[in-house]
């Protein structure tokens, strides 16, 4: 037919139809809950634990898969939809999609190349990755392997407020496109799944590279050292675990093996890490001096209450992420897409609104972008992917669901983003 374009979806599903002639099937499975479970079986009891894992009872987390569930959409026939545009523009930068793959901390717990892994991904799908603070390959090293492709930067805030300027500086010089402040996680939520193993992947030095390539967070571990509070040793006769730990330490701290053995530095990195990652005084009186320490668009992540949109966006911030952070951090929180409408009309045009927590399917994109988001961060689908297959993994999960997106928006009438309105729902 003249004009018509398959699209991703058609792309996708003829391209594993065609290998399924040949006996070839999908590495990563093109369902969450298939997804899930293979990348559980490949996923360590840590690693498990720290990703899947939610706060408290994990009633948030199903919250979040709830509220999409209850609306439903109500497709449109004779439309004609043979030529879709899945298109966004987000700050000026036209995407393929309205899909970005959002920070996931400690990734090394799942697969060796973790962030690098995802910033690979995102970058062959011209997806934003929203580098981590929490990262285990620093910012500039996964920029590395994305050539032009979009990036942006997920700031935890420190108790240094040199380390803060450093991270904004070397994000920008790392091209990243705006600024994600996360403000959910001043502490980390109470996590029974991490807790009953006793296991905090960034208190054995997993996912801080951030920080141990940070010149102003490496000043902080050396006056640490000068004033002679070194790291934390265990009372008691060393354990097999501890020793463990240690030499997982001493392999993430930059430079030789066997001189960071020797030195007390790689402790101390950890020590003054645990101490400084984030501040739980943060008010908006801090994130009013962002305007002046960064020219990239600013995001707050991890608001809920439309009051806290309208001052964010009278403050003259450019974006905010509906967010309850996956799940991680308030048991009993409000679901993501529950909170969405009412932020979203509260700041108008006036901002950015993405959406992020239980996003899992293209039907899920088309229902936040049809409640007010301009577009959504997915989180768990892309590091289930990297379990199972590293960069190509993450990046099947993710194009699996920009697949579904596309048939789904077509099958439902529509024929680009701006035609998802709340009319298309009920619930
Ligand atoms: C950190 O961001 C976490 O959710 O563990």
């Amino acid at each position: 037919m003249a004009g018509e374009q398959p699209g991703p979806g058609r792309e996708r599903q003829a391209k594993i139809y065609r290998d399924g002639v040949f006996g070839r099937r999908p590495r990563v499975p093109t369902d969450f809950a298939g997804l899930e479970a293979a990348a559980r079986r490949k996923a360590s009891v840590r690693g498990w634990a720290y990703v899947a894992g939610g706060a408290g009872e994990g009633a948030t987390m199903r919250a979040n898969r709830a509220a999409f569930e209850r609306w439903a959409i109500v497709p449109r026939v004779l439309r004609d939809v043979s030529r879709r545009d899945l298109s966004a523009e987000l700050f000026g930068r036209r995407i393929p999609a309205p899909v970005l793959l959002a920070p996931v901390g400690a990734a090394e717990l799942l697969h060796p190349e973790a962030d690098r892994a995802i910033a690979g991904a995102a970058a062959d799908l011209g997806l934003p990755y929203i580098f981590s603070s929490q990262a285990c390959f620093s910012m500039e090293e996964c920029a590395a392997v994305m050539g032009e492709a979009p990036r942006w930067f997920q700031l935890y805030w420190s108790r240094d407020e040199g380390v803060v300027d450093s991270f904004l500086s070397r994000a920008k010089a790392a091209g990243c496109e705006a600024i994600v402040v996360t403000l959910d996680t001043t502490m980390l939520g109470w996590r029974p799944q991490d807790l009953n193993l006793g296991s905090l992947p960034f208190s054995r030095g997993e996912g801080i590279a951030q920080y141990l390539t940070d010149p102003r967070f490496r000043e902080l571990v050396r006056e640490r050292l000068a004033a002679g509070i070194g790291g934390a040793t265990p009372g008691g006769r060393p354990t097999f675990a501890a020793v463990k730990t240690l030499l997982t330490m001493t392999r993430k701290f930059p430079g030789s093996f066997a001189a960071n053995l020797r030195s007390p530095e790689p402790r101390a990195a950890v020590e003054t890490f645990l101490e400084t990652y984030s501040r739980p005084s943060l008010t908006w009186e801090d994130i009013a001096t962002l305007r002046d320490r960064t020219d990239l668009p600013v995001l707050l992540k991890g608001v809920l209450h439309p009051d806290d949109a309208r001052r964010a966006a009278d403050m003259g911030l450019d974006g905010l992420v509906v967010s309850n952070h996956g799940g991680r951090q308030v048991d009993g929180a409000i679901a993501s897409l529950d909170a969405l409408p009412a932020v979203a009309a509260a700041v108008g045009d006036r901002m950015t609104v993405l959406l992020d927590s239980g996003v899992r399917t293209g039907a899920d994109v088309l229902k936040a972008v049809a409640l007010g988001a301009d577009a959504v961060l997915i989180g768990r689908p892309h590091a289930y992917g990297l379990a199972l297959a590293g960069r190509e993994g993450a990046r099947d999960a993710v194009a699996n669901i920009v697949a579904e997106f596309d048939l789904t928006l077509g099958l439902s009438g529509l024929t680009s983003i701006a035609e998802a309105t709340p009319e298309i729902l009920v619930n």
